[in-house]
Parts: C-alpha cells; sequence; structure tokens
C-alpha cells in the first residue's frame, strides 16, 4: 500500500491526453510508449514496496535525441516526468507520487568507448551497472563502484544518486570517479559535458550538479567512468567481536595494517546476522557475536596480501580485540560471505514493513543510535539492527514491523534525523533524499545552501518538471 509520509498536494502540472500518448508514439514508435496497465504498476512502485505512483504512461527512448524530443514537448505541456534507471532507488525518488510520466533509460544501453590504457569507459546511461564491470572484466578493468543491486541498477541512476556502495573508501565517490556526461535538460536541450580528460579545470564543472541531483535537474543520457585497474588477488576476512569499542579499534588497526590493500570495511550487528540466517536461509561462517565485521583487500600479489592480512589477524586474535574469524582467498566463499553482508536488505523486507534511514554520524557514535533506537521501540517492532560501511562512517540503521505502523512511524522520525542534525552528520549519507527524505534537508544543509539549490532548480527547470515533490523540501 502507498504511504503518505506527510500531506503533498499536486502541482498544476496538465494531464496526459490521447494527443500527447500519439506525439510520444510518433517519436518513440508505439511499443515504447506504453500504457499497459500491469507493466504500470510495477514502476510506479519502489523497491521497498513502500510508495506507489499513478502514472498512466511509460516512454522507453532508445537514445539522447529522442529523450531531448520527448522533454522538450512535455516542458512545453507542462507534463511532470520521473526519471527512472533501474528502480532500485530507497528513497521514493524513482516512482511518481501522481500522475507523472515515468521516463525510463532501460533502452540507452550502448556501450560507446572503453579504452584500455586510461580505462575510461563511455556509454549511455542506462547500463546495467553489473554489465558495464563485466565489460570492464575483459580489459582487466573495474567499475569503480559495487553495491548489493549492480544486478538491475543503471549507472545513470547510480549517478543521479551519487551512489557510495561497498568500494568507496578505496576508489572514492562518483564526484571523482565520473570524468564526463551529458544530460538533458527541461526544456529539451543536451548538455554535452562528455569530456574523457582525467584532468580540466575550465570554468566551473557543471556536471557535478548532476551527480546526486537525483533526476531533478536534468535527464542523464551519457557518462564517462574512471575504472580502476582490477585487483587480481582479493581476500575476505569475517570477523567477530564483542563491542562496539573493540570494532573501533580494528578499524583503526586494519587501516593501519592493510593500508592500500584494504579495498571495503564493512560492519554487522547480530540483529543483522539473524536476519539474513533466519529469513533468507543463509549460514554464517563463525559462531555467534554481538558484533561482526567484513574485510576485502585487493591487490596484485596474492603473496604479499595473505601475509599482511595474516599479521594482521594474529595481532588482533592475541590482544582480544577479535574473538573469532575467518579469512578467505577463494571466489566461492568471497561471495558466500559477501552475501551475508550485501543481502541484507533484502532480507528485512522478508519481515514486512522496513523503516530504512542511512546516515553518517561520527565513528564513536556510530552505534548509539542503533541501542537508542532498539530501547526506544522497543517491541513496538520486529527487529532494530544496524549495519553499514563503517570505514566511511556510514551506518545504515533499519526497524522493520509486519506493516506500517504510523504511531511506530511517529516515534522515529523526526527523532532519529533529529539527533543526527544535533551530532552534524548527514540525514542522508548514500541513498539520496528523494521523496521520504526531503523535508529533512535543513537538518544537513544551510539555509543558504538550500536556498541555492532552489535557485538553480528554477534555471534549469523554471516550469518545476522534472522529478518533482523530490530532493527540494515541500516549504520554501
Ligand atoms: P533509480 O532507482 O531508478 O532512480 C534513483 C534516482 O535517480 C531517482 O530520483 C531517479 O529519478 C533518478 N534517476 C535515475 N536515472 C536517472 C537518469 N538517467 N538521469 C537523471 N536521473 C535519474 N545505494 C548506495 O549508495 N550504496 C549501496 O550500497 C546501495 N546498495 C543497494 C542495495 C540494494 C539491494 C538496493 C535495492 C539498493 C541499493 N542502493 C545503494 C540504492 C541506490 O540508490 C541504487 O541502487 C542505485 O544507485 C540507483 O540506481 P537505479 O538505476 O536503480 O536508479
Ligand atoms: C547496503 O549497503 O546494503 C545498501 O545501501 C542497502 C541498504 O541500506 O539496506
Ligand atoms: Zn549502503
Amino acid at each position: 500500500s502507498s504511504i503518505r509520509y506527510y500531506s503533498v498536494v499536486r502541482q498544476g502540472f496538465e494531464y496526459v491526453n490521447e494527443d500527447d500518448v500519439n506525439y510520444f508514439k510518433s517519436v518513440l514508435g508505439e511499443r515504447n510508449v506504453i500504457t499497459d496497465e500491469e507493466e504500470l504498476a510495477i514502476v510506479n512502485t519502489d523497491w521497498l514496496k513502500t510508495m506507489k505512483g499513478s502514472s498512466g504512461v511509460l516512454l522507453q527512448p532508445s537514445c539522447p535525441s529522442e529523450v531531448s524530443k520527448v522533454l522538450s514537448y512535455c516542458n512545453s505541456r507542462r507534463l511532470a516526468v520521473v526519471p527512472q534507471g533501474g528502480n532500485t532507488g530507497l528513497v521514493g525518488g524513482s516512482v511518481p507520487i501522481f500522475d507523472e510520466i515515468v521516463l525510463s533509460t532501460k533502452r540507452l544501453n550502448k556501450i560507446l568507448s572503453l579504452d584500455p590504457v586510461t580505462g575510461i569507459l563511455s556509454c549511455e546511461s542506462g547500463c546495467i551497472l553489473e554489465a558495464l564491470d563485466n565489460k570492464a572484466a575483459e580489459y582487466d578493468l573495474m567499475m569503480p563502484l559495487d553495491l548489493g543491486a549492480k544486478g538491475s541498477c543503471h549507472i545513470g541512476g547510480n549517478v543521479a544518486t551519487n551512489a557510495g556502495g561497498i568500494r568507496l573508501l578505496r576508489y572514492g565517490n562518483l564526484h571523482g570517479s565520473i570524468l564526463g556526461l551529458e544530460a538533458v535538460l527541461a526544456n529539451g536541450e543536451r548538455l554535452d559535458m562528455m569530456t574523457t580528460n582525467k584532468k580540466d579545470n575550465t570554468g566551473y564543472d557543471l556536471k557535478h550538479l548532476f551527480v546526486g541531483s537525483e533526476g531533478t535537474l536534468g535527464i542523464i543520457t551519457k557518462v564517462a567512468v574512471q575504472c580502476a585497474q582490477r585487483p587480481n588477488s582479493f581476500h575476505v576476512a569475517f570477523l567477530g567481536l564483542e563491542s562496539f569499542e573493540n570494532v573501533l579499534k580494528t578499524v583503526q588497526s586494519a587501516k593501519q595494517s592493510l593500508n592500500e590493500i584494504l579495498s571495503s570495511c564493512e560492519f554487522m550487528d547480530d540483529e543483522s546476522m539473524e536476519c539474513v540466517t533466519k529469513n533468507l536461509g543463509l549460514r554464517l561462517p563463525i559462531q555467534r557475536h554481538p558484533f561482526y565485521m567484513l574485510l576485502e583487500t585487493s591487490g596484485s600479489s596474492s603473496y604479499h596480501d595473505e601475509e599482511k592480512l595474516n599479521d594482521f589477524l594474529e595481532k588482533s586474535f592475541n590482544s582480544g580485540v577479535i574473538l573469532d574469524g575467518t579469512l578467505t582467498g577463494e571466489p566461492s566463499k568471497i561471495k558466500d560471505m559477501w552475501a551475508l553482508r550485501e543481502r541484507i536488505a533484502e532480507g528485512l523486507l522478508r519481515d514486512g514493513y522496513c523503516y530504512k534511514y542511512d546516515v553518517s554520524v561520527p565513528l564513536s557514535k556510530f552505534y548509539d543510535l542503533v541501542t537508542d533506537m532498539r530501547e526506544r521501540l522497543g517491541s513496538s517492532v520486529v527487529r532494530c539492527c544496524g549495519y553499514g560501511h563503517l570505514g566511511d562512517g556510514n551506518l545504515h540503521l533499519n526497524l522493520t514491523g509486519e506493516i506500517f505502523d504510523p504511531d511506530v512511524f511517529a516515534l522515529i522520525e523526526p527523532y532519529v534525523y533529529e539527533r543526527v542534525g544535533d551530532w552534524k552528520g548527514s540525514i542522508s549519507a548514500e541513498h539520496g533524499l528523494g521523496y521520504k527524505k526531503r523535508n529533512y534537508i535543513h537538518l544537513s544543509k544551510s539555509q543558504s545552501a538550500i536556498s541555492l539549490m532552489q535557485q538553480l532548480k528554477s534555471l534549469l527547470d523554471p516550469n518545476g518538471i522534472l522529478n518533482p515533490y523530490k530532493v527540494l523540501p515541500s516549504f520554501k
């Protein structure tokens, strides 16, 4: 069922009529203008199954010039549009709130070039992340980002949300790895910023406006990505720990001992592991402990990496900081260990309803929020768990119930966000604001910054047709 997180009023956009549908068909072809209810139900619903829009039209352009024609038309007719990639977004940004047209990038899926020497890959925005990574692998290269949704998310969606994921610790976020992009503005203009130069300090670097803009400033149609060299040695250590204090000690010592080969530093509490073992039937490789860490190293020499890891583990065991742990370099075991971490989001959905929070908090307070919420909510929730990209200070706090409960919701929000705001953290570390979090933006951004964002939105999309009700607050 659809949950209105707060009251929202449909803005004065036009309604799609038969002439509009005929125009879209003339540009995109009959098959790529979808009005079938079953197909629409899919694009109207978010991955978490918490939101349901009522769009009556799905458009599937096959090239940037078709995107341009369609947007220019929608702008002149004042028809609202939601750009949609793989629809794996977690903040209600990729689905319509009312009857906005859904514009999918699914058919913008061409790889344009891949330079094996520089490692720069250019492609259209609808390419699936995993498909790009497979292509990169043919040249011993790797996409600089990786996330649980890689099999269905699009690179355009990744750029539009500035997705983080499990390798950000090593490769940084997409503001660093995206070298260029093309975006189609609301009026249909194609804004070409497709440089493939690693260095380019000529004027304002406008592409950054679109990285993390969540479909509100333009539709990203092409990107140029700096791939990383694909490591030929991967190892994963799965650790069990007694206290959060020891988790923090391990972060520090892992950074010191593993330094340049450390590629992921992830955290899970026992409640998260109970979720994937119980709800998905996965098996833990070690005994149960209050806290777990998944450390991944990757490099060019297995011998060298293993030596460093063994050294690190030995020291950590001897000092009593780590209670239990297992280390593997075997691809199938690595995959199984990663599944324990990457499939938590999926496991949580099996409880029923998931209240999902994705915050940046100071490491010293990282787990306090989870403990606090556990006390605050008691038995009113099925589960209260914490996991996340510990190495980047990014906590995923998740609460589940059998169904959405407005009383529980009122205990969670705005409380969670205010605590994060008090700590000067970020109320959205990597998922974006979308629809669900936009009204809390002021807790992480200054009034003057929000006001400039609003001015930029008006400049680039004066009719406000691009992804309305998202990112910017509903109040001025
Ligand atoms: P969508 O969900 O379709 O869209 C997301 C937003 O981007 C929407 O606002 C949409 O309007 C906009 N958008 C999409 N394409 C375009 C475009 N071409 N031009 C302009 N705007 C566009 N996120 C992380 O940061 N780190 C993680 O580790 C992570 N793990 C995940 C694991 C799972 C299992 C799932 C389901 C999600 C996860 N996410 C994670 C959420 C993340 O935001 C998305 O997976 C991904 O980046 C979104 O890509 P998408 O193609 O599905 O975009
Ligand atoms: C993750 O790190 O698993 C994703 O961001 C999804 C989530 O937060 O549940
Ligand atoms: Zn995440």
